[in-house]
């Protein structure tokens, strides 16, 4: 896969590709990655990228034609038809493994990061074929947020991560959050790491993983159950554990784990306790 980066700042790029997975994935040819400084593309003495807002108001907005010229000129390279070209922008859909799947699937990706109070509108009208935000807040610009999404798809890309199969466990990828892992010492502090763990039983460790990811999903995001791929029994599981937890009562409004209460994750769903 190829990933073209549109940025004012590219410094910002250097540390984080040269680091971890994305080196390995670049070194083996799996991935390669050009930023490109939106300043080259003016043509003007001071480099200017942005101007004020008609109509005012405070701030600048970023001029079109850098960011087209730049555009224009990576898909006049031979190969750059059809691919998707990416604003990052707090306005955009928001970010999740899909997406990142679905991006993982081009040969080809242009991100352009957008920055100060905005982008003329005609990049997104005529240039850009979507718009990502990656969360409901802002940042300074687009350059974290492309980022996030250029490690979220890259990870995806096949031979990047070193075993398959650790994709598939996890958290969103199955449609729930993540069962809890333990490595060694097996008691730590006096914690000891769950016995079906130490069991050696395959089944029911499968089972003790599933069960925990399912709870784990309803107690932190019991929206992700709605679209979650669950059998039968499981589905049982849930409206079993959701009507424990209506009859429990509120959770604290504090945003902290209150320490040894283990709640729902903690139990097996035959045990499960809700009268903390
Ligand atoms: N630029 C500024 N904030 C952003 C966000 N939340 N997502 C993507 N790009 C951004």
């Amino acid at each position: 896969m190829h990933i073209d980066i549109l940025t004012l700042f590219p410094q910002m790029f250097q540390g984080p590709f040269s680091l971890g997975i994305f080196k390995r994935a670049i070194d083996r040819k799996l991935v390669s990655i050009n930023i490109h400084n939106i300043r080259d593309y003016t043509h003007d003495k001071h480099h200017t990228v942005d101007d004020y807002a008609y109509g005012g108001g405070a701030g600048m907005v970023l001029k079109p034609e850098p960011i087209f010229e730049a555009v224009e000129s990576i898909k006049s390279k031979p190969g750059a038809d059809e691919l998707p070209i990416i604003l990052l922008t707090p306005q955009g859909r928001l970010f999740s493994q899909q997406i990142a799947l679905e991006l993982s699937k081009y040969r080809h990706v242009i991100l352009i990061c957008g920055h100060y109070e905005g982008v003329d509108e005609r990049v997104r009208e005529h240039l850009v074929t979507d718009e990502v935000s990656i969360g409901d807040y802002v940042l300074s610009g687009g350059e974290l947020a492309a980022m996030v999404v250029v490690d979220a798809v890259v990870r995806l890309l096949p031979g990047v991560l070193g075993s398959e199969a650790s994709l598939l466990d996890n958290s969103h990828v199955t449609g729930l959050l993540e069962y809890p892992q333990y490595t060694r010492p097996a008691v730590y502090r006096g914690w000891s790491v769950p016995e079906v763990l130490l069991s050696g039983n395959h089944t029911q460790i499968a089972k003790w993983r599933r069960e925990q990811a399912i709870q784990r999903t309803l107690k932190r995001r019991p929206e992700l159950l709605d679209k979650a791929n669950l059998s039968l029994e499981e589905r049982q599981l849930v409206d079993r554990l959701r009507d424990c937890l209506s009859t429990s009562p509120p959770l604290s409004p504090s945003p902290f784990k209150e320490r040894g209460k283990s709640g729902i994750e903690g139990a097996s769903p035959l045990q499960t306790s809700l009268d903390e």
